[in-house]
């Protein structure tokens, strides 16, 4: 008797603390492109802010902002200017589909298709001692891709209004951002 209470207890402290252990774990915020640029930003580590700064991707969001842009949305039969409707924003921003608490004070939608658009929201991988095991980053939230090309063709796709041939090789070129080799 005493056995099957004690199994029952031990059943519902496992549950219970599982449930808990679960809960503990905060979801992952974004924490913005100078909170990767940290450390993503020296010739070491292949200055993949500077890359990315001078990318057309840093200014996607402002592209929105542009009267072209507006009048563009508006032929679509948006009622909103295209910086604030959701059918632009997802290609073009990110963070604007959130709850608010999810957006690290250094985050901003003006920095358009940022590190963490393609990467992942990045509060539980950011720190050094995750980031340095790609397994452990994985784990908590990086996202790498394997098929480059079809990741881009997620936004890179006809149902962007102004869409043109997409080249993978070509475009590649112009936004890629490798780490170096160390030997
Ligand atoms: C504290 C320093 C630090 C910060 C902050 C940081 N990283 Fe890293 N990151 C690293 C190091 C170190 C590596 C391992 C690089 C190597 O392979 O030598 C790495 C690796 C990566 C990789 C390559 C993963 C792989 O192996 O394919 C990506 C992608 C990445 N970081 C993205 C980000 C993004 C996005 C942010 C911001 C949310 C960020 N990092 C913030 C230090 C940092
Ligand atoms: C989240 C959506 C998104 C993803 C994913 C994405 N892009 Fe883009 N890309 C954009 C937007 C939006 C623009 C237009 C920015 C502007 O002009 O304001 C753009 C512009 C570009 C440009 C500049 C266009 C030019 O003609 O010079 C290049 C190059 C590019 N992307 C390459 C890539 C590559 C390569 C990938 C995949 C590794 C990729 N993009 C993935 C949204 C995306
Ligand atoms: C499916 C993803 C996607 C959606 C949705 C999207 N865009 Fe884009 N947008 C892109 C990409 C990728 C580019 C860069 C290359 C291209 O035009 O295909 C771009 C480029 C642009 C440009 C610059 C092109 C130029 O020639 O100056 C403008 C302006 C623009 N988009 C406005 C909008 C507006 C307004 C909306 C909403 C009505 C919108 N986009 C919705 C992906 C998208
Ligand atoms: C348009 C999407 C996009 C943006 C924006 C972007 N990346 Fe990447 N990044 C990729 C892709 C695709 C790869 C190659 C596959 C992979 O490792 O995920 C990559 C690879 C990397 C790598 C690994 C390189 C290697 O040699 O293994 C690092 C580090 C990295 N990105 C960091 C960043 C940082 C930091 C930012 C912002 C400053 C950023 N990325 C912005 C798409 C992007």
């Amino acid at each position: 008797m005493l056995g099957k209470l004690s199994i029952v207890s031990f059943l519902i402290v496992t549950i219970l603390v599982g449930y808990s252990y679960g809960q503990d774990k905060k979801a992952n915020s974004f924490v913005g492109v100078d909170a990767c640029g940290m450390c993503h930003k020296t010739d070491k580590q292949g200055k993949q802010l500077d890359i990315w700064k001078n990318s057309k991707h840093s200014q996607a969001f402002k592209t929105l902002q542009t009267e072209k842009a507006d009048t563009i949305a508006a032929e679509l039969g948006h009622k909103t200017p295209a910086a604030q409707t959701e059918a632009c924003l997802k290609c073009h921003a990110s963070g604007f589909d959130v709850d608010k608490a999810l957006l690290g004070e250094k985050f901003k939608i003006e920095d358009g298709v940022q590190c963490e658009t393609c990467h992942g929201a990045g509060s539980n991988y950011k720190s050094l001692k995750v980031m340095k095991n790609r397994q452990d980053a994985i784990a908590n939230g990086l996202v790498v891709h394997e098929k480059n090309d079809v990741f881009c063709t997620s936004c890179h796709n006809a149902e962007s209004p102004t869409h043109v041939d997409f080249k993978f090789d070509e475009m590649w070129e112009k936004i890629k951002h490798p780490t170096p080799k160390t030997n």
